[in-house]
């Protein structure tokens, strides 16, 4: 199994050793290096990885258009800012339009999924002219001061402003007359992730997607899908919207996107873009050529590569041959599934880490979750179904 020495041994830093804020729960794990689905540790160990860094790694690692597109960039323009032209910008734009297909028709790119969530709401805001935002029980947007307030449970557990930019209603997931009632025309927006991944992989019923889009346009409040972790590829359809049939008037997305290079996009419907003025918006680094040769890459190497497929076919496959040992169940939707286990996720996650796999935790103690790359092979899947069965219950 190991394919490095064990000669080299990194020891894991203490509390005060390494300059770092220990404000994270640490995998006991140092990654050196990882090459396709797999990663290297400093004491030799290959682990599969079907964790894939909080869902970015979507295109494995090393994937070499990846690094070539990342190279020829950075050698012929690493950065300009939205201030002038460029044209791989441009490119960039108009293959996430066309790949998404729903007939929003306008990119802004930035940096992270909650800088695409806190424009995105600020954007409802300004439009609107209203001030209410309604959001979903168990949603996770980010860590900022809009992205924060619409996430479930952050001003218990760690938001820290002293209070929300704006009024923030929540509504239980799936529930038809509560959002008719909290939906009124003093609602600016809703922010909703189709599928919720910090959540465990929750996705949301049909009909709840269509009633927000019914009651939003009678309202004049704007749909806001939070694809950041959902989105380019991952359900195996471009974004969640394509695979419910539901178009909102934005959709943020992110991780999948760059697949290990930092970048996010606010796809916008143009009844929203066409009302943004100049200074409306703004950033430094989003937008810069070497995060828009990324986008312009990962699309094509989804699209030549028919990873969409890949991921059905793994997904079925993962549903149907890995509910083994200590797993009860499956949810979610492509490579963003949550295994529900009849012990406690984190024992199952242990046990998992100690047969060379990586898999995610979530907000449900009884959830793994599965965010593997879009590359992953069936042998791969064999690999997980192996282990469970020799966990047991
Ligand atoms: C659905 C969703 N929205 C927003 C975010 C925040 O993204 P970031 O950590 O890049 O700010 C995340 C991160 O996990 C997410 O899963």
């Amino acid at each position: 199994m190991s394919l490095k020495s064990t000669t080299n041994i990194i020891p894991l830093p203490r509390f005060g050793d390494d300059h770092l804020a220990h404000v994270y729960s640490m995998f006991p794990l140092e990654i050196v290096d990882a090459q396709g689905v797999f990663l290297h540790t400093n004491d030799g160990r290959r682990i599969l990885d079907l964790y894939g860094g909080h869902a970015v790694a979507a295109l494995g690692y090393g994937h070499a258009r990846w690094v070539e597109a990342l190279t020829k960039q950075a050698k012929s323009l690493a950065f300009q800012s939205n201030a002038v032209n460029v044209d791989v910008r441009r490119r960039a734009a108009k293959r996430l339009i066309e790949f998404c297909g729903l007939g929003l028709d306008t990119v802004f790119f930035v940096n992270s999924g909650a800088e695409a969530n806190e424009n995105a709401l600020k954007i409802a805001l300004k439009i609107t002219g209203v001030k209410k935002i309604v959001a979903v029980e168990g949603s996770f947007h980010g860590r900022t001061a809009a992205a924060g307030a619409v996430t479930w449970g952050a001003q218990k557990k760690w938001y820290g402003f002293s209070r929300t930019p704006f009024d923030v209603q929540f509504i239980p997931r799936g529930d038809l007359q509560a959002l008719e009632i909290a939906i009124r025309d003093d609602t600016a927006a809703v922010i909703v992730e189709p599928i919720q991944g910090v959540a465990g992989a929750v996705d949301m019923p049909k009909e709840f997607l269509q009633a927000l889009r019914h009651r939003c346009s009678e309202m004049g409040s704007l749909l806001i899908f939070d694809e950041v972790q959902c989105g380019v590829g991952r359900t195996g359809y471009p974004f969640a919207a394509n695979m419910y049939g539901v178009t909102p008037d934005m959709i943020t997305t992110a991780k999948a996107l760059g697949a290990g290079f930092p970048v996010s996009a606010i796809l916008l419907a143009n009844h929203v873009a066409s009302e943004l003025k100049t200074d409306d918006l703004g950033t430094t680094f989003g937008g810069g050529p070497m995060a828009c040769a990324i986008v312009e890459t990962v699309i094509d190497i989804i699209e030549k590569e028919r990873l969409m497929a890949n991921v059905q076919q793994r997904s079925a496959e993962i549903r149907k041959n890995c509910v083994t040992g200590p797993i009860v169940g499956t949810q979610g939707a492509g490579l963003l599934l949550g295994l529900r286990t009849s012990r406690p996720a984190k024992d199952v996650h242990a046990d998992l880490l100690k047969r060379g796999i990586l898999t995610g935790l979530s907000g449900d103690p009884n959830i793994i979750r599965v965010l593997a790359p879009f590359i992953l092979a069936s042998e791969h899947v064999e690999l997980l179904r192996a282990a469970l069965a020799d966990i047991g219950k």
